[in-house]
């Protein structure tokens, strides 16, 4: 049986990549899904694949009137949200010594001002029981050289979590931290050259990287009431990675 039959999930930046991957496996559980990003064409694009439960808004979530508008739709075309996937990233190659304030505001905005903000303008439409899941990264954990303010914005979404946590009771949810390893998708692969690629397959005690999908299935069960006991903590899907 679906598991989201009825539910309805804000996947931002589901465009591309993981977020693409889990608006594929919320419809295919029957959920209805909203998908956002930046770029209309590669939210068109989107749609054509995911079909008729999917609904897409561009929207930059660094922009706190953008998610304004974003949740705006949603109440109009569904009245409410059971499960937010605060999901749209950004990775930039910072190299230390020579980090500029540039990279590390927009690092921030979208990893961490949007996670803030993609969560917390949610809170009035969320229904009892809402899962809110928001996208981590094994650099948390191990930042990799090059990745450090990638890594630290990701530690920030990891505290998120906890801190959130506590406000399940007053707000009626659960919120975790889903924390892939290494996945190629469209954004990894424009940042993580070929060799590091490898490197990051050879040192995953599964001896390989991961797929969107398998993401997608981690995503899928701390959506569903299935993980209805978990909140506060943080999945890893990442082959070990970051776990020894
Ligand atoms: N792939 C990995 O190995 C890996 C590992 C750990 C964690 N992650 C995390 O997983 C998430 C998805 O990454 P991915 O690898 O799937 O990357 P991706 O293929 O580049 O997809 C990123 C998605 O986010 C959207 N996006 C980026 N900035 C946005 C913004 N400011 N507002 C709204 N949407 C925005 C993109 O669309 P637009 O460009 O059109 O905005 C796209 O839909 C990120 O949080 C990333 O940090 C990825």
């Amino acid at each position: 049986m679906a598991v989201l039959t009825g539910k309805v999930a804000v996947v931002t930046g589901g465009s591309s990549g993981i977020g693409l991957a889990i608006a594929h496996a919320f419809c295919e559980e029957g959920a209805t899904v909203f998908i956002t990003g930046r770029r209309k064409e590669a939210l068109d694009d989107a749609i054509v694949e995911l079909g008729a439960n999917a609904t897409a808004v561009v929207c930059d979530s660094a922009v706190p009137s953008d998610l304004d508008a974003l949740y705006d739709t949603v109440r109009e075309q569904a009245g409410h949200v059971d499960i937010v996937v605060a999901n749209a990233g950004i990775g930039i190659e910072t190299v230390f010594g020579e980090v500029t304030e540039e990279q590390v505001d927009a690092l921030f905005a979208t990893n961490v001002k949007g996670t803030v903000f993609t969560v917390q303008k949610a809170l009035p439409l969320l229904r009892p029981g809402a899962s809110i899941i928001l996208t981590g990264s094994s650099a948390a954990t191990r930042p990799p050289y090059g990745l450090e303010i990638y890594a630290a914005t990701k530690a920030a979404v990891r505290n998120l979590a906890r801190g959130w946590a506590h406000s399940a009771r007053q707000y009626d949810f659960r919120v975790n931290v889903l924390s892939p390893g290494t996945v190629p998708t469209p954004g990894l692969l424009d940042l993580v050259p070929a060799e590091a690629r490898e490197q990051a397959e050879e040192a995953t005690p599964l001896g390989r990287l991961g797929t969107p999908e398998e993401i997608a299935a981690a995503a899928t069960f701390l959506a569903s009431n299935a993980s209805s006991y978990v909140n506060g903590s943080e999945l890893a899907a990442d082959g070990g990675a970051a776990q020894i």
